[in-house]
């Protein structure tokens, strides 16, 4: 049996209702049966501080880039912080961009989801710029911005908008294409 091909998702939300992280869980139901995603909880990495990096890298910094370096690909989530990204997240690609970039040329694709009538797609340019910096392989298309969340979601974090499944199964058919491409260039 073929391995499946490994994804690993994060989001810059800690909600436990976070519509970012049910996006995730959506997407990991999405996938066809060849990949599997695992979804990151990054509520234990501490801020990044050059002093603490100087002593020696946390282990859960170091676990969180060992995955980052043994996926296939990575999938992101962003929820929008004043037009942002939040905090949390740009956190944890600040580690993730020092001593060895993990992400450099790894296959990423992002996705928003906001209560807002705009999905998240000014965060999603800040953190486009973000994994510009850190050379991520970007899927550029199709963007999915998840709009008016609450809408799209059952209380219990189910995402029922078909369009909305529909836009994200075009996304992971996208990263999945930007891995294989990746597997077969020599
Ligand atoms: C500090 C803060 C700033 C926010 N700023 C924005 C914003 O600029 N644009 C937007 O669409 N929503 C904004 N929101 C609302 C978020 O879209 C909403 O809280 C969303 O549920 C966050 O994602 P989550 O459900 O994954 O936690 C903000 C929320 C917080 C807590």
């Amino acid at each position: 049996m073929t391995e499946k091909i490994k994804i690993v998702g994060f989001t810059g939300s800690l909600r436990k209702n976070s519509y970012n992280l049910a996006a995730l869980r959506a997407a990991a139901k999405l996938l066809p049966a060849e990949a599997e995603l695992e979804i990151l909880d990054l509520a234990d990495l501490p801020f990044f501080n050059e002093d603490v990096e100087a002593v020696g890298v946390p282990e859960v910094v170091q676990r969180f880039k060992e995955k980052l370096a043994a996926a296939d690909a990575v999938l992101l989530s962003t929820p929008e912080y004043n037009y942002s990204l939040p905090p949390v997240l740009k956190n944890a690609l600040d580690w993730a961009s020092r001593g060895g970039n993990p992400l450099a040329n790894k296959p990423t694709a992002i996705m928003s989801a906001s209560i807002g009538m705009f999905g998240g797609a000014r965060a999603q340019l800040h953190l486009r710029q973000v994994l510009l910096r850190l050379n991520a392989a970007m899927v550029n298309q199709p963007e999915v911005f998840i709009a008016n969340a609450a809408e799209k979601f059952a209380e219990d974090g189910t995402l029922t908008n078909e369009r909305t499944q529909n836009s994200i199964k075009r996304l992971l058919n996208a990263l999945l294409e930007k891995v294989q491409a990746q597997k077969n260039s020599p």
